[in-house]
């Protein structure tokens, strides 16, 4: 059976690997790695696929970056003779970014099995572009593969039928039970200077925080009280950087000396930072989920997920871009009056494993 894996900005490779490890180990899957190049900075890049060790993509698209249309539009023109070419049995895609829905929509419309990984997350939010990314994957997907329940039940009540959804766990916890070993020999803290659970992280990257300048300036409101009790980590994604860069909020973030950024972290250094850190404050999807299953608290900056399992059972709280509600947020986790989190059903490190006996059944 034959495979082609499709993985193009930062969190894909970090789900793509512990796949092509398991379809490697099953012998019968012969897998070929797409990289569309949506992501291509080292940082955002390069440096996922030396710490996982992921063989080198047999095809990079390099699309780059450009509006939301035109990128996916390229991917889309890039990624079809890679199709017609390779006549795979299947095309897999995870998660939700603009890579997944292009080259998903290749797929099903030359008739090629499509498979998507982390099927079914919906924040209900049509404003987000991977809502929409979500939705339309979900739509021509041939096998969806959901990482917590919430999943299947949302396809569930979208009429897709019941021999196509499966409850897999998640592939970004495999990822962490593999590599955390490594992690924990990083020496990232004693690089910058920083005790165990006496700093914060910070990520920001979602357009509806760091495109706004009022909602980015809210955050900031907060982040400055915050940062004065402790350090605040923040590596910076280039979506970000560039908008600090050209607006007056760029000083403000200067201004606020332990708010420290820093360059986008690898893999095993964000981990080791997250792992050994008070709180996370982030707008990311996954690492709602890394916190959840590392248990700890995630003041998640967005004001609905994609993922409620991290705050049902998670150590996940959203608070928007809500000074108050940060704050308010911030002087909970400080009191200890935080929600312990319980490990999701499935999310045990063996979730690719699963994905690849299903392949192998169902594909073939
Ligand atoms: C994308 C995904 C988002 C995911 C995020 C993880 C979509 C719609 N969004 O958002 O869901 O959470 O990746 O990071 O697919 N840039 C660089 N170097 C790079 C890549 C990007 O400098 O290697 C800069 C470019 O200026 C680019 C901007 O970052 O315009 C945004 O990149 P893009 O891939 O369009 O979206 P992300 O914000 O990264």
């Amino acid at each position: 059976m034959k495979i082609i894996n499709v993985a193009g900005a930062r969190p894909n490779f970090v789900k793509i690997a512990p796949l092509t490890e398991a379809f490697r180990a099953t012998g019968g899957i012969d897998s070929l790695l797409v990289h569309t190049g949506q992501h291509y900075d080292e940082w955002m890049s390069q440096s996922f696929f030396r710490q996982f060790e992921i063989p080198e993509p047999d095809v990079n698209l390099e699309v780059g970056s450009a509006s939301h249309a035109v990128q996916t539009a390229e991917i889309m023109r890039a990624f079809e003779p890679v199709l017609l070419e390779h006549k795979p049995d299947a095309v897999l895609v995870v998660g939700d970014v603009n890579s997944t829905i292009a080259c998903g929509l290749v797929a099903a419309k030359l008739a090629v099995k499509l498979v998507h990984v982390e099927a079914g997350l919906r924040s209900f939010d049509r404003t987000m572009p991977e809502e929409i990314n979500r939705l339309l994957t979900d739509a021509i997907s041939d096998l969806l593969l959901c990482s917590e329940p919430s999943g299947v039940e949302n396809l569930r009540n979208e009429g897709v039928a019941e021999e196509k959804i499966f409850l897999v766990g998640n592939v970004m916890i495999d990822a962490l039970v593999k590599n955390r070993p490594k992690a924990d020999k990083s020496n990232v803290l004693e690089r910058l200077s920083l005790g165990k659970g006496q700093y914060a992280v910070l990520t920001l990257h979602r357009p509806a925080n760091v495109d706004d300048p009022l909602a980015f300036g809210w955050i900031l409101d907060a982040l400055e009280i915050i940062q004065q009790e402790l350090p605040v980590i923040f590596p910076v994604h280039p979506r970000t950087r560039k908008n600090l860069d050209r607006s007056p909020l760029g000083r403000r973030v200067e201004q606020a000396a332990n708010l420290r950024l820093i360059e986008p972290a690898g893999y095993l250094d964000f981990l080791k930072l997250t792992s050994s850190a008070k709180a996370l404050l982030t707008d990311s999807g996954g690492i709602q989920e890394e916190t959840t299953f590392l248990g700890i608290p995630c003041i998640t900056l967005r004001p609905n997920t994609a993922r409620p399992i991290t705050t049902e059972i998670g150590s996940s709280r959203l608070v928007g871009a809500d000074t108050e509600k940060i704050i308010e947020a911030w002087d909970d986790v400080r009191a200890g009056r935080w929600q312990v989190s319980r490990t999701p059903e499935l999310w045990d490190g063996h979730a690719a494993g699963r994905i690849a006996e299903i392949l192998v059944e169902k594909i073939r």
